[in-house]
């Protein structure tokens, strides 16, 4: 049996776990195996493949000036606008050749440490369904737009591409630690809602961002929310909301500045620091925080979402 004392795994097959770690009961679906990878991508329906162009063509309109350089240009170098959704096998073989990267279909959310896994082996798991026109707008689970759209462009950008593989291997860490809420904070403030410094403003890199129209503008430019400069220690500690707009954002200097502020940094001593609940409420400013913008709150305080609070 694995224990907390053994050296990190290699991670060339899927580790043990240790006994004493705690994972998430998700009930494996039994056409996977334990690399809970779908056999092949969804079949998608005409009205599918539309679906895509329409959630694709509605954030064309809205993220030139609010996406990240790198973004955009991701978006380019793999065409995702060719219309209809990717087929992974042809989309990995182009982010392969330019970063080493592959994008595997699974069914739904998956066990923390198989999704830790993957990372670690530059494979990026990605939901096979898409949403419905029903769910146009708004869905909980993450869908195949959410993941390819969202998070794959990035993934051709090479520091980024190194950050997640290592997000990977610390993520195997964290649950050693039983640290997964603190690890989970830093995921969600970077690589789902993270915004980058770029020619002397904030644009957006994190996939929540960048995947909604609504959340695309707000991050960026409303005045609500606070901007605050990535604190990784700080954010770590920082509690999140998931069905809901951001009341703080976390600003990077450069995806350089991402990749010293966390790999390169002892993780061991960090987690052995860390409370197991967090410190910081999501609206709060406190005094070691670089703040770029403090937010009015106004959308929160309204009543946020299901209110009909405006965005602002
Ligand atoms: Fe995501």
């Amino acid at each position: 049996m694995a224990t907390l004392a053994d050296p990190a795994p290699d991670f060339a097959t899927l580790p043990q776990m240790a006994a004493e770690v705690f994972t998430a009961p998700l009930a494996r679906p039994a056409h996977v195996g334990e690399d809970w990878l779908e056999p092949k991508q969804t079949d998608y329906t005409a009205q599918d493949h539309q679906v895509w162009n329409d959630l694709f063509a509605r954030q064309m309109e809205v993220l030139p000036g609010r996406a990240c350089s790198a973004f955009m240009a991701g978006l380019e170098k793999l065409d995702l606008g060719r219309g209809g959704i990717p087929e992974f096998g042809a989309l990995s073989e182009e982010l392969g050749a330019l970063t080493g990267w592959s994008v595997v279909p699974v069914p739904m959310l998956i066990p923390d440490h198989v999704f830790f896994w993957h990372l670690a082996n530059r494979r990026f798991p990605a939901g096979n369904f898409i949403r419905t026109r029903e769910t146009f707008d708004y869905i909980e689970e993450p869908d195949v737009f959410h993941d390819v759209f969202g998070h794959v462009p990035m993934l051709t950008d090479p520091v980024y591409a190194d950050y997640m593989q290592e997000y990977g291997r610390a993520g195997w860490k964290a649950m050693r630690y039983n640290r997964l809420k603190a690890l989970g904070a830093l995921y969600w403030y970077t690589v789902e809602f993270g915004l980058i410094e770029e020619a002397g403003e904030v644009r957006a890199y994190g996939a929540g961002i960048l995947s909604g129209p609504t959340e695309a503008r707000f991050a960026v430019e409303a005045q609500s929310p606070n901007r605050i400069m990535l604190n990784v220690d700080r954010v770590m500690r920082t509690d999140y909301v998931i069905s809901d707009l951001q009341p703080t954002y976390f600003v990077i200097e450069s995806f350089a500045d991402l990749y010293r502020q966390t790999v390169e940094r002892d993780f061991d001593r960090l987690y052995r620091s860390l409370p197991a609940g967090f410190t910081y409420a999501n609206s709060a400013v406190i005094d070691v925080d670089n703040v770029l913008h403090r937010g009015t709150q106004e959308y929160h305080l309204r009543g946020g979402r299901g209110s009909g609070a405006a965005p602002v």
